[in-house]
C-alpha cells in the first residue's frame, strides 16, 4: 500500500468509491479536477499493491471568508466561532473502499496530509457524517485530538435536493443526515 498525491487518472476510482460510500452524483469530475495542480486544495490517495485505489482524502486551505463561502448551513455561528483566524483548513470527503476498512488506512491519509502540507494548520476543520446515529470518522478524530463543537441536523438537505445527488443512506435527495463538526487547532 502507498500514498500519493491526487492525479487526474485517479478521478474515475474516486467517483466509484465516492459513489459507494457517500451516494451517486456527490462527487463530480469537474470538482475533483479542481483539486489537481492547486494551490489551496489537496487530495491524496491510497493505491493498493496492484494499484487499485482504495482511499482518498481531500482538504482545502480557506480564509475565514471563504470558508464561510462553503458552509451550507449556520453561517453565522461559524463565522462568530471563527473570528480571528487566519486560516482553517477544512478536510472535505474521507472515505476507504469498505474491503479494506479498519486497518489504519484513514487515520494514514490524516497523517499523511498534515506531514505534506506546506499550509500553516492554524484550526483543522471537519464535517463529519452522521449515518443514521453513527458517525464513522468521529473515534478517529477523537484519537486525533480533534474536539466536537457542534452538530447541525439536515446538513445536506438543500444542497442534496439543488444538486441531485444521492445519500447512500437516505436515497433520493433530500439527504436528512447530521454533520458533527469537530475542530483541532
Ligand atoms: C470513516 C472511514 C474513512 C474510516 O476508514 P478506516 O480506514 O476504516 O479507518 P482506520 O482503519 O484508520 O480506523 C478505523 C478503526 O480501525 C482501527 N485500526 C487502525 N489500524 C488497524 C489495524 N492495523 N488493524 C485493525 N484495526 C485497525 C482503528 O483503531 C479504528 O478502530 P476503532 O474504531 O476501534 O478505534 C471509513 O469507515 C469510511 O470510508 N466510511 C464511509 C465514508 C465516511 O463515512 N467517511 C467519513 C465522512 S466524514
Amino acid at each position: 500500500m502507498r500514498i500519493t498525491s491526487l492525479k487526474k487518472s485517479h478521478i474515475q476510482e474516486i467517483i466509484d468509491l465516492s459513489d459507494t460510500a457517500f451516494g451517486q452524483g456527490y462527487l463530480t469530475i469537474d470538482y475533483l479536477k479542481k483539486y489537481i495542480n492547486s494551490s489551496k486544495k489537496s487530495g491524496f490517495v491510497t493505491l493498493s499493491e496492484s494499484n487499485k485505489l482504495i482511499g482518498f482524502i481531500l482538504l482545502e486551505s480557506l480564509s475565514i471568508k471563504n470558508f464561510s463561502n462553503q458552509v451550507l448551513e449556520e453561517k453565522e455561528w461559524f463565522n462568530t466561532y471563527f473570528q480571528g483566524y487566519k486560516n482553517i483548513t477544512l478536510i472535505h470527503q474521507i472515505a476507504v473502499n469498505s474491503s479494506f476498512q479498519k486497518q489504519g488506512i484513514a487515520t494514514n491519509l490524516l497523517n499523511h496530509f498534515r506531514n505534506q502540507t506546506t499550509v500553516n494548520l492554524e484550526l483543522i476543520c471537519c464535517f463529519a457524517w452522521v449515518k443514521e446515529n453513527f458517525t464513522p470518522f468521529k473515534k478517529i478524530l477523537l484519537k486525533d485530538g480533534f474536539l466536537f463543537i457542534k452538530k447541525i441536523n439536515n446538513y445536506w438537505l438543500k444542497d442534496s435536493s439543488s444538486k441531485k445527488y444521492n445519500c447512500s443512506y437516505c436515497g433520493a435527495p433530500p439527504c436528512k443526515c447530521s454533520a458533527e463538526i469537530f475542530i483541532k487547532k
